[in-house]
């Protein structure tokens, strides 16, 4: 979470030096701490007032003038960051810092710290792709710099191609995977998301009120602490997310082949999707025109995908989601236990904030040995978290435990 994280924000001469502002109010908003840093080419584009008032604390813009900001009177700014992003940055400050060069507050701030620096690079695509830009790029990526690559659109050059700054969720979530431990690193994590749709003609379908939220935070957090994540996903209205590899379904038995093939790589698998227990048995090729009469629809059932999963768990740790409406533990503890789960979390979708489209939810997370957490109501992010961290726990405490000895025989 960036709440309580010191962003140091370096600006340069950019014409997308104006979404800096956004970002700074978007960090701001997550409660982190941040403190900016102008080129002088930057405040062509932008106002330190703006910053300033943004930011809540004096921009520094010139490494001569004197201290106006109190707080950092006796801590360099190369000290106080968790992170340095620059954003945008231009080939300029990219070809200073590739040769080492310290002449003004930015590239000094940036030559001095031992935080990470992510650098996101916004400008003309002949600039970006000329080869002394992409050289100096290598080159700070070798050394250990972090950057992300422009995004694709119009550039205000009025070329098209990549240029563009990214967009600004994008270097948040950039920032909130720098900034979080790689507990997870090593791990292949398959997660499954969202409700599966069951069509009964070309136009129609049944469905569930999954919106995949539970699901795709689990993805994110398990990616932003170093898992290999796959996330296979019903359709849902969210986005997909970075850097993991995603895998669009429809039906539940699109979803089941599509696990099933996923499955020998994985060390753990999440099955937060709301598959539909049934499905139409027929399914017409034309759109079924209304009559007289009611319509009557068969249905049938669909594989069980969790106890396929469960019966070829191997190693792997399994972890499923119970929703109910009535006798909230037994049922899970007994799904937990068919099934061949290592976790169940169980879901009383009748408590308000909880469930089905909710940003938030309230869960009980019951392990195989008996241990029930409760965890109140929290964002869907701290969830994912507190499951995630269940889960590590079996991975340390698998990984620590005495080797068996060969058992001793009488002769
Ligand atoms: N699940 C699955 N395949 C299905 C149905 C459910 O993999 N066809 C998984 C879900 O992803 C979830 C778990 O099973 O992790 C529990 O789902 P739920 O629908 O609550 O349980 P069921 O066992 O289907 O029982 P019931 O519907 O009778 O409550």
């Amino acid at each position: 979470m960036l709440k309580g994280k010191k962003i140091v924000l370096g600006i340069t001469g950019g014409i997308a030096a104006y979404k800096s502002a956004e970002l700074t109010r978007e960090f701001i908003k997550k409660e982190a701490f941040v403190r900016v840093i102008m080129t002088k080419n930057a405040t062509e584009f932008i106002t330190p007032l703006t910053l300033q008032t943004l930011s809540g604390h004096p921009v520094f813009t010139d490494m001569y003038a004197p201290l106006t900001d109190f707080d950092m009177a006796h801590i360099s700014l190369a000290e106080y960051a968790d992170v340095i992003l620059i954003a945008p940055a231009t080939a300029n400050i990219i070809g200073k810092i590739a040769s080492g060069l310290a002449d003004d507050i930015l590239t000094t701030t940036v030559m001095a710290t031992k935080a990470p620096v992510l650098i996101c690079p916004a400008m003309n695509v002949n600039m970006y792709n000329n080869a002394v830009v992409k050289e100096n790029i290598s080159r700070l990526t070798a050394l250990g710099y972090l950057f992300m690559v422009p995004g694709y659109g119009e550039l205000a050059c009025k070329a098209e191609g990549y240029g563009r700054l990214p967009e600004i969720p994008d270097i948040v979530e950039e920032l909130e995977s720098i900034l979080t431990p790689k507990d997870l690193k090593g791990e292949k994590i398959l997660v499954t998301a969202g409700p599966t749709r069951e069509p009964f003609d070309p136009v129609r379908y049944i469905t569930n009120y999954s919106s995949g939220k539970m699901g795709y935070a689990l993805a994110i957090a398990a990616k932003r602490r170093g898992a290999h994540v796959t996330l296979i996903s019903g359709p849902t209205a969210l986005s997909t997310p970075r850097d993991i590899k995603f895998i669009p379904v429809a039906s539940a038995v699109d979803m089941r082949d599509a696990v099933m093939e996923h499955l020998d790589s994985a060390t753990v698998v999440i099955k937060a999707a709301a598959v539909a227990d049934y499905r139409p048995s027929l399914r017409s090729a034309s759109k079924i025109k209304k009559g007289g009469g009611g319509l009557d629809l068969q249905l049938e059932r669909n594989p069980d995908i969790i106890l396929e999963v469960g019966r070829k768990k191997g190693n792997r740790i399994l972890v499923g989601f119970a929703v109910e409406t009535e006798n909230l533990v037994e049922n899970a503890r007994s799904k937990m236990k068919k099934k061949n789960m290592d976790i169940i979390v169980a879901n009383d979708v009748t408590k308000k904030g909880a469930g089905f489209g909710y940003d938030t939810n309230i869960i009980k997370i019951i392990s195989a040995d008996g241990k029930i957490e409760n965890v109140p109501l929290m964002s869907k992010m701290a969830v994912a978290d507190r499951i995630l961290d269940r889960v590590k726990k079996i991975i340390t405490s698998r990984q620590s435990a005495p080797r068996r000895r060969p058992a001793f025989r009488d002769r």
